[in-house]
């Protein structure tokens, strides 16, 4: 593998709108950002990725975007996030903005000319289709629920076709003149002195042209969207173009959202010359989604399946390229409610969480609010913001869920639990913002919060500050990014436990992923301990006595 700028680094992701109000307006912004830029230095991030801040009406937060050129005003200006770049910049921290190409806004002026005149240039920047007497082209599901298709206003039988809300019509990448508007834009983009771009929905861009209907899955007789992609073929050619003219000449780096490959895959899409740089490991935080409803995901995530998911990914990858590795994003419930029991949650299972993700082979990549251990909240169904989240409810209910069971499901799973704003401290709204915030914020903010945590130097927030240094420390980074992963104890209940080797040096991690305590019998003698979450390990001979959720990481 070809070592790259960015192997040993440590990233982060902001939600703009809930990371930190700098004006009062109740919404995070670019201020707010930069005012952080010193904490985010403190906790060991070289890389930020940031959720989009362009020109948008906000259908879906942002990744529906009506101007790609412009910063929406209730960010900032411009002015203020070239000011990011270069504040970040003296810091040694790069930024990643988010690329959403997959689809615009439907208040985008391409979207508005083409339902002018669908036939006309424009038209063909989307996909319009005519219906069948009226009814949809197929019966593909949305990924926010409902038709693909949306009838275009003053048409009785021409649709056009969204893969995620009706505000965000899909663009048309078979067209080469769309192609060459999207790359000049993220080379304007790039000129300003970007890191590079996290890419968003990018395995939807190639469509089944044939559009035929999908076996139905779902009690509304359709089909869901995703299936659709492993009938596409051809992605590669786009998005090898996309890197030779984007990303090559800068250096940049570019994460794409994709997911489920084959070990083949993976090599065309982030091998030395993959299409990307990297892609996210989602599979290990998907094994509990065990079909298209939230009704239909496990929680907590059971350990068996995330074990093995984990296992299998990191065997897919081997040197065939580099994940980066996650626990939670803005389109997930919080890592620390969704992998630890409730009533586990604690220290001890945060920081034995924090362990398991951040020594794999991969990409560590924090989602804010992670690194002090941020939880779900309770919600009432009026106070969700997020459309998928409101689309999953009545999908629920029109399955015949009870209204009971379909709030529990969303409270669960719902995105908003990681996108309510960020606990800085114990004041009023968490210290984030003096307005009122966009989205309720968590009830336990007087408890949990970043200010407190800095005062206590057992903290989960000191806990990540250290593990993410030993990381990237002199000794270890070389092991911790290019060693090998090898599974260990993969049978036994409970137990996480994998070992990274280079070059004659070995790392163990062991954990007892359980609120019981396990005895364990190493395979050798490791004497010497490098890395704990609890103050004293217990060894009987060769047999280890371990703690709940203890966690270690021996040298040999
Ligand atoms: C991606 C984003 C998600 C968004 C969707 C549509 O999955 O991460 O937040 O809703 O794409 O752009
Ligand atoms: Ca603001």
């Amino acid at each position: 593998m070809k070592k790259q700028w960015w192997h040993e680094k440590a990233a982060y992701q902001i939600y703009p709108k809930s990371f930190m109000d700098s004006n009062g307006d109740g919404i995070g912004d670019i201020g707010g950002i930069i005012q952080k830029l010193d904490y985010i230095q403190k906790l060991g991030i070289d890389i930020l990725w940031i959720s989009p801040m362009y020109q948008s009406p906000m259908v879906d937060n942002g990744y529906d975007i009506s101007d790609y050129y412009a910063i929406d005003p209730i960010f900032g200006t411009m002015e203020d996030m070239d000011e990011l770049i270069a504040e970040a910049k003296k810091r040694n921290i790069c930024i990643l903005m988010d690329l959403v190409v997959n689809h615009c806004s439907s208040e985008h002026p391409w979207f508005q000319e083409a339902m002018k005149h669908p036939d006309g240039r424009y038209g063909e920047y989307f996909y319009m289709k005519d219906g069948k007497d009226g009814n949809p082209p197929n019966n593909w599901r949305s990924y926010f629920g409902g038709s693909v298709w949306e009838k275009l206003p003053g048409y009785e039988n021409k649709f056009y076709y969204h893969s995620f809300a009706k505000e965000q019509p899909d663009l048309n990448w078979e067209n080469p003149e769309v192609r060459e508007k999207i790359y000049q834009m993220i080379c304007w983009w790039m000129e300003k002195g970007l890191g590079g771009f996290r890419i968003d929905a990018i395995m939807n861009i190639k469509k089944d042209l044939t559009w035929r209907d999908l076996p139905v899955d779902g009690a509304d007789g359709m089909g869901a969207v995703h299936k659709t992609i492993e009938r596409a073929e051809g992605i590669g050619e786009y998005l090898l173009e996309m890197k030779h003219r984007c990303f090559e000449p800068y250096d940049g780096f570019a994460i794409g959202e994709a997911m489920y490959l084959t070990e083949e895959e993976v090599k065309k899409y982030i091998g030395d010359d993959g299409y990307f740089s990297s892609i996210f490991a989602f599979e290990p935080c998907h094994a509990h989604r065990k079909g298209e409803m939230y009704g239909e995901y496990q929680w907590p995530m059971p350990f068996e399946e995330w074990r093995k998911e984990t296992f299998g990914n990191q065997k897919i990858l081997g040197e065939n390229g580099f994940e980066a590795n996650i626990v939670e994003n803005h389109d997930q419930p919080r890592g620390a409610s969704l992998f630890i029991p409730e009533e586990d949650y604690g220290f001890y299972s945060v920081t034995a969480l924090a362990v398991l993700m951040i020594c794999q082979r991969g990409l560590p990549f924090l989602y804010q609010g992670q690194e002090i251990g941020m939880v779900n909240r309770q919600w009432r169904l009026a106070d969700f913001d997020d459309i998928e989240t409101v689309n999953q409810y009545h999908f629920m209910i029109d399955s015949g869920c009870s209204k009971e069971d379909a709030l529990a499901a969303c409270s669960h799973h719902s995105r908003d639990n990681a996108r309510t704003p960020m606990q800085w401290n114990d004041k009023k709204n968490a210290g984030f913002t003096n307005g009122t915030p966009w989205l309720l914020v968590n009830e336990n903010y007087k408890e949990l919060n970043v200010e407190k945590q800095e005062r206590e130097y057992g903290s989960i927030l000191n806990f990540y500050r250290r593990l993410i240094a030993f990381r990237k420390s002199e000794e270890y980074r070389e092991i911790l990014t290019y060693g090998t992963f090898q599974p260990l104890y993969e049978d036994t209940k409970s137990i996480f436990a994998y070992k990274r080797e280079l070059e004659g040096q070995r790392l163990i991690v062991i954990c007892n992923y359980s609120s019981q305590p396990a005895e364990i019998e190493l395979m050798e003698d490791y004497e010497n301990v490098v890395f704990v979450n609890y103050e004293q390990t217990t060894m009987i001979g060769r047999k280890l006595q371990m703690k709940p959720y203890e966690v270690i990481i021996y040298e040999k």
